[in-house]
């Protein structure tokens, strides 16, 4: 039976990476929830790809889901909760209001909105949920307010989830320090652990997010 991928930020990163792996397999059907598609994707079989263009910042997403009862028929569905921002790194007192909506668009709600979706939906199907989730959920990083927190809210998000829909299965995976454009941001931006990680880049410590990839599909499939 063919599995559906609906992957969040597929365009690059991580998602990117899990969008590598699972095309090469021909039972696999990826849906990409992004503002963008890389090069390779644009050249990929819409029978193996579809591209949901969705900003996550705008309130548009609760519209294109009905998307979805086309793309789908009776397969099993994975949803990789994959799309996070990071920015602003700053203190609490300099946060602005729209910082703090777009942060919540698209690492809260818009999470929220496609569980809730599939849940309501396609309740018949074996659902499988994997929010990407971060060592940030549970410790707390000055400066990263925004960021922590939504993590951690996402993770009892899951939890809760998982005790309402035993049927089902929900993952909170920290997928560890990967070298994607998060980082290079993160290093970038003067924040009071930021030595930490610039150190971790100069030690070569940083994952390949295909690597993370390969390693969160192990456990989830
Ligand atoms: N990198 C790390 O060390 C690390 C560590 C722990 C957890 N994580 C988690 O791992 C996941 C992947 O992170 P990453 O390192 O691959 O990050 P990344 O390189 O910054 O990629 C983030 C992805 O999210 C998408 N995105 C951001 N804003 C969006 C919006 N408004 N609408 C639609 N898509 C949007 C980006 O698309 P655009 O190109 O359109 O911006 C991109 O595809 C995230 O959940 C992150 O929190 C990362």
């Amino acid at each position: 039976m063919q599995k559906v991928f609906i992957i969040t930020g597929a365009n690059r990163g991580l998602g990117k990476a899990f969008v590598d792996v699972l095309i090469k397999n021909e039972n696999h059907f990826v849906i990409s929830i992004s503002r963008s598609q890389s090069e390779e994707q644009k050249t990929f079989a819409p029978a193996y790809f579809y591209f949901l263009k969705t900003d996550l910042a705008e309130n548009t997403l609760g519209k294109k889901l009905c998307l979805l009862n086309d793309l789908i028929s009776n397969e099993e569905i994975y949803f990789i909760n994959n799309a996070s921002i990071i920015e602003p790194i700053t203190k609490i007192e300099h946060l602005d209001e729209d910082a703090i909506d777009k942060m919540i668009s698209v690492n809260i709600k818009s999470t929220m909105m496609i569980t809730k979706y599939l849940l309501s939906h396609f309740n018949d199907h074996k659902l499988s949920f994997v929010n990407i989730s971060s060592g940030a959920a549970n410790r707390a990083i000055s400066n990263w307010s925004l960021y922590c927190a939504s993590k951690a809210f996402i993770n009892m998000f899951y939890n809760v989830a998982e005790s309402e829909y035993e049927q089902h299965k929900f993952f909170n995976i920290d997928p560890g320090v990967m070298d994607t454009n998060m980082q290079k941001g993160i290093r970038e931006t003067d924040f009071p652990d930021a030595s930490n990680f610039k150190n971790l880049h100069e030690e070569g410590k940083l994952k390949l997010p295909k690597d993370v990839a390969l390693e969160i599909l192990k456990t989830i499939l």
